[in-house]
């Protein structure tokens, strides 16, 4: 086992030093999706020694944890969330030695390492399936997955009406052992990734165990993929259309969050509690309304849930202050921080996102206004990284990276690309791999090209294009989090105090910190609220006022 992290002391709101606040609340965590960071053996895709190589730029960076997505065996049928095997690495990524040394190096730079867990579902060559699938329908292996026969004379027809998130019907048939069509399967996701059955002892024992492995092997937690989505509705009732739709709800469906789910992360926080250093977890749960996440994250529950209704809203003051004031109040009865996120692997990248019009959702193959893009990105940064709570940030981000929308349909390899006849699913465009050197095979990523192509323009954005750069984007993050060090009050408590703004601005302050951000395209004087600490653009300040350009923050000491 590793050694584990002292937790750090920390002041209160009120500014008095305290018993030391757990790591995770204020914590900002960078997530590393492994395929496209660093390549440390020129194979072309990334790997853990590359990530090894890679910690100090972390750590300079000044994030306090990485998340990283799934290493596991898997035949990459959903990028790794297709699990055959949850105690061994995939070869090309490394070896469990490699783990072990990437989470050692991690530890002693102080830097935390929260990996994936995905229990909804596993890969269709996971050892338990296979064995389901030869033993035939009426196996008692059968029963730790959702095998039911089909409707219709024959069996011909799925067993209810549900449909896979990346398109098509949730349920595809098998073959009998003997070769005639037999039972069907439920997947959520692609037909690669049958869903669990939660009811069943032994996949909850399973689970149980995997988390003790990776707890023992020194992982401070896990990012618990699909959370809202491990038990189904008694009985996988058809989710149905017109009046029954309406009385479910838009978003609720009989498939995600079920209540049933608490009682899973209930044991599973009992055990993290058993281990020393505050191991946490962190719900990937998209539920319809903030106040259904914070049953997430009740005391004796999950740690964090990554809040995505903020990661929706469009770039607009009176959204924002909406959905940061619901965010927080939801928060506050259960007693956990929010966790904000603007970027991850499965949505355009906020670059881009903010670069077209609003409300077209997070699955762009628009580039949108480039430099607009940029602007409101920078300015969306220093916005999440002044409120209270968790931040993540996602692998490139720190760079402005775009989303890359014209990637050629032949090198797309994500699942729901195709399932939906690629007219949705383009999330390997923020899965591109990250430029490190202006110059070089896939521009520093590694020796031996990288699997997406990266854009001739990235040479530009590459790490060494912006160290030391004042103003670039990699600067801006890495001034940020220096600051959010420094100044305590930033990222602690669980509020924020509205000040008076000119319209489209948002102006919140904070313990001895005030926060303004302009959302309209044109900039905007104001009286400064204070002494100048950042600014996503450059902040002119005379005689006591400020003119903020437009789709600006600026981070103001007071
Ligand atoms: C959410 C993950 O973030 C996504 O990448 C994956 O495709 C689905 N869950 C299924 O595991």
């Amino acid at each position: 086992m590793t050694q584990h992290l002292a937790a750090p002391a920390t002041a209160t709101t009120s500014g008095h030093r305290a018993e030391p606040a757990p790591w995770w609340r204020d914590a900002v965590i960078y997530q590393v999706y492994p395929r496209s960071f660093a390549d440390g053996n020129g194979d072309g895709m990334g790997d853990l020694a590359g990530i090894r190589s890679r910690l100090p730029y972390l750590k300079e960076l000044g994030v306090d944890a990485v998340w990283l997505s799934p290493f596991y065996a898997s035949p990459q049928a959903d990028a790794g969330y297709d699990v055959a095997d949850y105690r061994a690495i995939d070869p090309m990524f490394g070896t469990l030695h490699d783990a072990d040394a990437l989470i050692r190096s991690a530890h002693a730079l102080d830097l935390r390492i929260i990996v994936d867990l995905v229990p909804n579902h596993c890969s269709d060559q996971h050892d338990w399936f296979r064995q389901a699938l030869r033993e035939g329908p009426g196996s008692r292996l059968r029963e730790r997955f959702h095998f039911r026969p089909g409707k219709g004379a024959d069996g011909e027809l799925p067993p209810n009406d549900w449909e896979s998130i990346f398109g098509g019907p949730a349920w595809t048939r098998t073959a009998n052992p003997d070769g005639t069509p037999g039972e069907w399967y439920l997947h959520l996701f692609a037909p690669e990734q049958p869903d669990f059955n939660w009811e069943h002892p032994a996949v909850q024992d399973e689970f149980r165990s995997i988390l003790r492995f990776w707890l023992d092997l020194g992982a401070d937690g896990f990012r618990v993929d699909v959370a809202h989505g491990l038990v189904k509705a008694p009985g996988l009732p058809d989710i149905g259309s017109g009046d029954q739709l309406k009385l479910l709800g838009n978003d609720v469906m009989p498939f995600f969050d079920q209540d049933g789910v608490h009682e899973i992360y209930r044991s599973w926080r009992r055990i993290l509690d058993e281990y020393e250093g505050e191991r946490v977890l962190v719900a990937e749960a998209w539920t319809p309304t903030v106040e259904r996440t914070a049953l997430y994250v009740r005391p004796d529950e999950m740690h964090q849930a990554f809040n995505f209704q903020y990661l929706t809203t469009n770039w607009d003051e009176k959204e924002l202050r909406e959905v940061i004031d619901g965010s927080l109040a939801a928060m506050r009865p259960v007693g956990a921080p929010t966790t904000w996120v603007l970027s991850n692997h499965d949505v355009t990248r906020h670059a881009t996102r903010f670069g077209n019009p609003p409300g077209l959702g997070t699955q762009l193959r628009e580039q949108g206004d480039r430099e607009l893009g940029l602007r409101r990105a920078r300015a969306a940064t220093l916005l999440m990284l002044a409120l209270p709570g968790s931040a993540y940030v996602y692998q490139g981000e720190e760079l402005g990276l775009p989303d890359v929308t014209d990637l050629p349909d032949e090198v797309r390899q994500d699942p729901s690309f195709f399932r939906a006849e690629g007219q949705d699913g383009f999330r390997d465009g923020c899965r591109v791999p990250i430029p490190w050197t202006r110059e070089g095979s896939s521009y520093g990523f590694g020796s031996g090209g990288s699997w997406l192509p990266q854009p001739a323009e990235w040479a530009e954005l590459s790490v060494e294009a912006q160290t030391g750069v004042a103003g670039s984007t990699l600067e801006l993050y890495r001034a940020a989090l220096a600051a959010r060090r420094e100044h305590p009050g930033l990222g602690a408590g669980e509020a924020v105090t509205w000040l008076d703004a000119p319209d489209g601005v948002l102006a919140l302050s904070r313990e001895g910190f005030v926060c303004t951000t302009n959302t309209t395209g044109a900039p905007v004087r104001l009286p400064a609220p204070g002494a100048l600490l950042l600014a996503s653009a450059p902040v002119a300040v005379n005689d006591g006022f400020a003119v903020l350009p437009a789709d600006a923050t600026a981070w103001w000491t007071v």
